[in-house]
């Protein structure tokens, strides 16, 4: 035993995917083409495309992700194996509602997580469910323009009660919108299009257009949630923020003050949605900018009357700004306002390692929001090696988990935060999100395949897969790095 810290009991310690990262299978059981489904193949340094449908000659490596949809039954048994509690996964929308806008949900794709669900349960793994993880209907992206477009409200709330409906029983735990706060990059079009299919013109304010939309999205999910309390008063539904906690790069004021805005601008949303209302500053930005939203009195006090039950939350890393000389409204652009920390390594995809951050990011919410979190993602994005035995020494990988586990709890036991479970993100390789390969690859469960969907689909148990299962087994307390296969 080595240094863990044993957390509450009931504590759900699971992994985290989403749906058209891993399912494969997306013209099975007639589903609906996604947002997910044209976007091409990038890599390290270069963008996905976004293609006007699906055109002959392009990669879409979501079309096969990992080929779940096919082999959920023996994945799961080796979930089981590994002892999770809880699997954190999504509905694709477009397997209920193919379009988005129809009436009557589809069938095939209801059977579908029923099934997947079930077998989950047998092995006393609660499923716990987004419901968009960026998979929006294409079909909603081409009609209506995305989120940008007030009908969405009701498109998303009948897919949210058509689920909640029919797995009332099997699913306790929910999430409205993943990482509502990405967009807030709207300068990098693909947060845009991911979270709320936003496709913009050249006359389009970007900035606008999003604060729009994530208005929306927020009626949305305030209305999500008051609609689950209704369908069973013990589904908790929460938000689904990324938490990257802006650092000062000096203790020069200017720079604190540029740090502190851009915490305000990255996190409004959780205010909002955990809250219950817009921040005063928000509002003095929206006006000084000349901003005219679509915001009604109505909206508002759907806001407030649906605040989020926890705060699910993903943290891979932690970001760091300074001010611009002679800046005065310190207004934040993610885009353009980052630098590097010199205190930290990062990752090969240069995301920086900072596992205190993930205390820090605990801390501030907490006493922000005041309501229960949920570490729903975090991972090391690595280039594994499998060796000709199929085993796959990914030391990096536990002593990253190792760090950010002990952070968190650290942050149980000594700051007092609520934390309802952790969710690695990845821990079955798949396809990434950002760019589209899968030698981008956090998981403790490795896929034979590469990034053209070539390979054996073979899974094989990475060191971490043995790691991670004897933390769950002492329930946080061992958390040495030796392993016992
Ligand atoms: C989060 C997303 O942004 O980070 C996931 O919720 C994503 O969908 C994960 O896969 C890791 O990012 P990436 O780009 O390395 O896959």
């Amino acid at each position: 035993m080595s240094e863990g810290i044993e957390m509450p009991k009931d504590f759900l310690w699971g992994g985290a995917v989403a749906a058209h990262q891993l399912e494969g299978g997306w013209q099975e059981g007639k589903k609906g083409v996604s947002i997910a489904d044209v976007m091409t193949a990038g890599s390290n340094g270069v963008a996905r495309k976004v293609t006007d449908g699906v055109k002959d000659g392009e990669i879409y490596p979501n079309h096969w992700g990992n080929d779940f949809y096919h082999m959920y039954p023996e994945d799961i048994k080796l979930f089981a194996e590994m002892g999770l509690k809880c699997f954190r996964t999504s509905i694709a929308w477009t397997r209920i509602f193919p379009n988005g806008d129809e009436e009557e949900p589809n069938e095939a794709g209801l059977k579908f997580y029923d099934d997947m669900f079930d077998k989950c349960l047998k092995y006393n793994i609660q499923p716990v469910i987004t419901l968009s993880h960026f998979e929006i209907p294409y079909h909603l992206v081409k009609e209506y323009g995305g989120w940008r477009n007030r009908k969405m409200i009701d498109f998303f709330d009948h897919f949210a009660e058509v689920c909640f409906r029919r797995y009332k029983d099997k699913v306790k735990y929910w999430m409205t919108f993943n990482e509502i706060n990405n967009q807030i990059d709207f300068r990098d079009p693909h947060p845009l299009l991911q979270d709320s299919g936003l496709e913009m013109t050249d006359e389009d304010n970007w900035e606008e257009v999003m604060l729009q939309a994530a208005h929306y999205e927020f009626v949305a999910s305030a209305k999500a949630v008051q609609l689950a309390h209704k369908i069973n008063p013990e589904m908790q539904v929460g938000s689904m923020i990324a938490m990257c906690p802006v650092y000062p790069l000096t203790s020069k004021p200017q720079d604190i003050m540029k740090a502190e805005r851009a915490m305000q601008y990255r996190y409004f949303y959780g205010d909002v949605q955990a809250l219950g209302f817009y921040p005063e500053w928000m509002e003095k930005y929206r006006d000084r900018k000349g901003y005219d939203l679509d915001i009604t009195n109505a909206d508002l006090a759907t806001i407030k009357a649906g605040t989020v039950d926890y705060v699910g939350f993903s943290y891979y890393m932690s970001f760091t700004t300074k001010a611009h000389d002679g800046e005065t409204h310190f207004d934040f652009d993610e885009h353009n306002d980052l630098v590097s920390n010199p205190t930290v390594p990062k990752t090969d995809w240069g995301w920086q390692i900072d596992s205190v951050g993930l205390r820090y990011g605990m801390n501030w919410m907490t006493t922000r929001w005041h309501k229960p979190l949920f570490i729903v993602e975090n991972g090391f994005g690595a280039h594994d090696k499998l060796e000709a035995d199929k085993t796959i020494h990914d030391d990096y990988r536990i002593s990253y988990f190792h760090d950010h586990i002990l952070e968190m709890e650290k942050a149980v036991k000594e700051d007092g935060i609520d934390l309802i479970g952790y969710t690695p993100w990845g821990f079955i390789d798949l396809i990434s999100a950002s760019t589209g390969e899968m030698k981008k690859r956090y998981g403790m469960i490795y896929v034979d395949q590469d990034d053209e969907g070539n390979g054996s689909k073979n899974r094989y148990k990475k060191d971490s897969f043995y790691w991670f299962k004897k933390v769950i087994e002492s329930n946080g307390k061992d958390l040495g790095t030796d392993i016992q296969k």
